[in-house]
């Protein structure tokens, strides 16, 4: 890959926009049971996941055993954290607990009336139990009708305890690590499934029949997972994502998890230099911590950026040079324009070239992750189009939170011997 002239992004385009495009939408139908594989789940495991993952929503609960308490009866986070306090803290700072953020919300509260069937398809994996949705469809006609059970608090809490644990009021986790004395909720199912992959991919992964361009499917993260190393090795999604068993679910929005998935290393320039001279450096970026591609969705973009600098300090005009790293489509997701994302295990090389004219210059190299670079122009296109009607508040919010959230990963600024 060549640093490339720094160039004006086209936001422009940002009219063709599709009202209710997400790059994530597509995803809806049931992932299959995986065939057993070294890494993969056993038959057992497939079949409980199986059960556990079925259809878009969650079935209901029904009614709580008689001898469960109301705390043992709620579905709610926080009532979840009195006994779990550790697993309550750690995911109420996590996307998975804002999974009803102003983003999804401020589209979903528009669609709920003009297209609830896309919002049920949201909700699949943003609030996917059936006490978080409001409306529900007769099976019968078809048609739209108020959920007696909805529990709009409970939306609010976005993928919550109770989507991965709780079927029929029963609970399910991995096997116990220690004895438990005490027991609640009438004790709970022990299943393996828990600390595999597989648990995720109905979430992360869309089908082989979902949303694909250039024969590569939009959400591909368990099978980019499958093909690496990592998956030889038996290293799950769980290892990097809740070491110990803790629920922190890190990933591109957090600088300290985005360092630990790249070792970037710059070669050359090849010091005495000339005045005249054409500078070369190579900046190598090495997929060395992440088990999928880096970064697996379209959304984010990893941006590497080379200049010199002057003795001042200053920049010396025109040396500015821009790789992104990061898969880019059109606004309407119909067309990839690029794919730079690197695999588990793989490099890319970067090279920097620039005459050198003076001397007592420096190189300066930065890295810069733009976790929500997509949505930023999505939510933009949005309001320009004055789309988003009832949801335009929450929408503008998560403007300001997606422009809140880029970071630099590396900064490095050699001094360059010019004789
Ligand atoms: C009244 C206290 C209490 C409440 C409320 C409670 N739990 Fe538990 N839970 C326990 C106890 C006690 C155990 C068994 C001890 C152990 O092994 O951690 C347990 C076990 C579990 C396990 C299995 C742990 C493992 O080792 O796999 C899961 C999962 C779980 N609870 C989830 C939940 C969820 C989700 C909620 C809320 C919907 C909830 N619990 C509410 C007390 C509670
Ligand atoms: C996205 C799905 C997901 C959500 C949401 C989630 N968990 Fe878990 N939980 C897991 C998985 C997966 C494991 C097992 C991890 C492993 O085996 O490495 C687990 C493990 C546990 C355990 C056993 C911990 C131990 O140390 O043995 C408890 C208890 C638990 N979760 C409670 C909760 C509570 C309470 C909440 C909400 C505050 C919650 N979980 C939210 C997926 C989830
Ligand atoms: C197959 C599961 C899945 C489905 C279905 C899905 N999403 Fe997502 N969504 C994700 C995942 C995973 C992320 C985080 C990765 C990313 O940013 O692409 C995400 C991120 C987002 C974000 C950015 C983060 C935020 O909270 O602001 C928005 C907005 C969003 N989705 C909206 C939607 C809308 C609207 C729909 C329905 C049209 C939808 N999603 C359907 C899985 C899904
Ligand atoms: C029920 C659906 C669902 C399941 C199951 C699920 N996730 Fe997620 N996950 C999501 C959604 C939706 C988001 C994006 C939330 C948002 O930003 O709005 C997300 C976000 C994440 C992120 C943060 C991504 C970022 O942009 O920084 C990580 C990491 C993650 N999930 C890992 C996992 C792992 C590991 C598992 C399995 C233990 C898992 N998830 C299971 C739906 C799910
Ligand atoms: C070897 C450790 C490792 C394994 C295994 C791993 N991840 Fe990640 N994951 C990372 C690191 C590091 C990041 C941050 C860099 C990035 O975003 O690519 C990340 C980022 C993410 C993100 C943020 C979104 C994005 O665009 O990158 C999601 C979602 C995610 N992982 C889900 C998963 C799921 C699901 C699995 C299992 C199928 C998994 N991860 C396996 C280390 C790992």
């Amino acid at each position: 890959m060549v640093l490339k002239n720094v160039i004006e992004d086209s936001l422009s385009s940002i009219s063709l926009i599709r009202q209710w495009a997400c790059v994530c939408l597509l995803g809806a139908a049931f992932f299959p049971a995986m065939a057993a594989q070294e890494a993969g789940p056993t038959p057992q495991e497939a079949d409980f996941l199986a059960r556990h993952w079925q259809g878009d929503t969650i079935p209901p609960q029904g009614s709580p055993p008689k001898d469960y308490s109301p705390l043992e009866s709620s579905l709610s986070a926080a009532d979840c954290g009195v006994c779990h306090p550790r697993q309550y803290a750690d995911w109420k700072t996590t996307l998975h607990s804002r999974a009803m953020g102003p983003g999804v919300a401020g589209q979903t509260v528009v669609m709920r009336a003009s297209d609830p069937a896309t919002a049920r398809m949201c909700w699949r994996c943003h609030a996917p139990l059936t006490e978080q949705q409001p409306l529900l469809q007769e099976p019968v006609d078809g048609t739209w009708v108020e959920n007696p059970a909805f529990d709009a608090g409970l939306q609010h809490q976005g993928l919550t305890c109770a989507a991965c644990h709780v079927r029929s009021y029963r609970r399910f986790g991995p096997p116990a690590r220690g004895d438990s004395e005490s027991s609640a909720h009438g004790g709970f199912s022990a299943q393996t499934a828990f600390g595999k992959s597989a648990f995720c991919a109905h979430c992360h992964q869309f089908p082989p029949d979902g949303h694909a361009l250039n024969g590569k499917l939009m959400e591909n993260t368990y099978n980019e997972w499958l093909a690496s190393d990592y998956a030889r090795r038996g290293i799950q999604c769980q290892n990097c994502h809740m070491p110990d068993r803790r629920h922190l679910w890190r990933g591109i929005h957090d600088p300290k998890m985005v360092k630990k998935a790249v070792t970037i290393t710059v070669s050359g320039p090849q010091n005495p230099l000339k005045v005249g001279d054409t500078l070369e450096a190579i900046i190598r970026v090495l997929n060395s911590g992440t088990g999928h591609h880096f970064p697996t969705y379209v959304t984010p973009k990893v941006f590497v950026q080379a200049q010199l600098l002057d003795a001042a300090g200053e920049p010396v005009a025109g040396s500015l040079r821009e790789a992104i790293i990061g898969r880019e489509t059109t606004p309407d997701l119909s067309r990839e324009i690029y794919d730079t994302r690197i695999a588990a295990g793989d490099f890319v090389d970067i090279t920097y070239a620039h005459p050198l004219p003076s001397p007592g210059l420096h190189l300066q190299i930065e890295v810069r992750v733009e976790p929500d670079h997509f949505y930023e122009r999505f939510y933009r296109g949005l309001l320009e189009s004055g789309t988003a009607q009832k949801g335009r508040a929450a929408i503008e919010q998560a403007l300001v939170n997606a422009q809140l959230s880029s970071f630099v990963i590396f900064e490095q600024t050699l001094s360059l011997d010019i004789r």
